[in-house]
């Protein structure tokens, strides 16, 4: 069952891109292993992940994911089904800087904003 997951958290302390860069290469690595995509953004010291793929692989990856120290305050947005992905070329897309280069589709898709978990960012992601 093919799923999607997003959510958002904030960087446990201000992280060099080195370290970004890091997370998002291995990312890449385990990802391609389990057929999982999405994306990841990162923008004044916060995350948004979205992620879709396999619902037990989803599962598995998001209690890994939880339990990172380099994060917190981790706050899963929507977890729904599919019918089709929207990042079937990327294993782990990296977006940075601003919250605005979240693709629109993804946003349509959550509507995050109804969830509003950190109002700065997310006022900057729907603009
Ligand atoms: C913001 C953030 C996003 C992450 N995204 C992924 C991801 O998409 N895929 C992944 O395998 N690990 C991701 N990780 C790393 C996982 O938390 C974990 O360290 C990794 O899955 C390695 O786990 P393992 O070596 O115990 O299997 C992310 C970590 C952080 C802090």
């Amino acid at each position: 069952m093919l799923h999607q997951l997003i959510y958002v958290s904030k960087m446990t302390t201000p992280m060099p891109d080195e370290d970004i860069k890091s997370i998002v290469e291995s990312g890449k690595y385990n990802n391609h292993k389990g057929y999982l995509t999405g994306c990841l953004i990162y923008s004044n010291e916060c995350f948004m992940e979205y992620i879709e793929g396999d619902i037990f692989k989803l599962n598995h990856l998001f209690s890994k994911i939880s339990g990172d120290h380099r994060h917190k305050e981790i706050l899963l947005l929507g977890l729904k089904e599919i019918s089709h992905r929207l990042y079937n070329n990327y294993t782990l897309k990296k977006y940075s800087d601003h919250f605005n280069d979240f693709p629109q589709s993804v946003l349509d898709e959550m509507k995050p904003s109804e969830y509003d978990p950190f109002p700065m960012s997310m006022e900057l992601a729907m603009e």
